[in-house]
């Protein structure tokens, strides 16, 4: 039996409706409360993605499409970049930006409507807390990123993390704590959105937990580059 107050994660559907109920603020939110520095963490995982030329690069869990255009800015035509969300809202903005060309499915992370071996890069850009965190659906999640890769493909992810330093940590977790459920709930009028970003942002395990998962998982060659001292990072595994 699964309570009420359990995170999102656990109760398929909420995790859903929290971010159809968010769509209209969530970009100009991640603007203020990461100071502007989430979009070049987007375009340092978009480099991460682009070093061996990938041809099929999907940005799964691609929310309004942010790092998707990154890599399709940066790719030029040498890649096709597909997005992919199973929230209707935050998609209907991506593809809103997309214009004409509408690279983008409506589709859940553990079945993904693609064949095997299709991609050689599956990025994913702070949604990753939501398949891991607390969520038990995470090894079919990991195991479908797995089946769509080509044999020597990249999955990319980049996340919020733990600082090594204890005291670092200890700001960070503070910031994490008020500002944000404070910030993001009174702008976006949905308070149990940010406080859910902030206790899974909190409890995100460190890095070298999530490398463990992921080898569990059948990723080789997993690293992680810390940025912004460790708050955020980039996690990068081949298949
Ligand atoms: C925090 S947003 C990140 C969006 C975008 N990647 C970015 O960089 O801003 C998380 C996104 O993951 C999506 N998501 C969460 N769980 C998912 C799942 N199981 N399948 C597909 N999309 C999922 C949500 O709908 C939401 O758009």
């Amino acid at each position: 039996m699964v309570s009420d107050d359990a995170p999102p994660g656990y109760r398929p559907g909420s995790l859903r409706k929290m971010f159809q109920g968010v769509s209209d603020e969530y970009d100009l939110l991640n603007r203020l409360l990461t100071f502007g520095l989430d979009r070049r963490w987007r375009t340092k995982a978009t480099t991460s993605c682009l070093e061996d030329s990938p041809e099929a690069i999907l940005d799964l869990c691609c929310g309004t499409g942010d790092l998707l255009f990154t890599i399709q800015r940066r790719g030029h035509d040498r890649s096709t970049v597909l997005g992919l969300d199973f929230t209707e809202a935050m998609i209907g903005r991506a593809s809103m930006a997309a214009g004409r060309s509408k690279p983008l499915v409506l589709a859940d992370a553990g079945h993904l409507p693609f064949r095997g071996e299709s991609f050689d890069c599956v990025a994913i850009a702070f949604s990753f807390r939501n398949l891991l965190y607390k969520n038990p659906a995470i090894g079919t999640y990991l195991a479908e990123v797995l089946r769509i890769l080509r044999p020597g493909g990249h999955f990319v992810i980049v996340e919020t993390s733990q600082p090594e330093s204890e005291v670092l940590r200890g700001i960070y977790h503070a910031y994490l704590r008020t500002i944000v459920p404070f910030v993001g709930g009174a702008a976006s009028g949905s308070k149990s959105a940010y406080a859910y970003l902030s206790k899974s942002a909190t409890n995100f395990p460190a890095p070298e937990e999530v490398a463990t998962v992921l080898r569990g998982a059948g990723f080789s060659d997993v690293s992680f580059e810390p940025l912004l001292l460790g708050m955020v990072g980039i996690h990068k595994a081949t298949k």
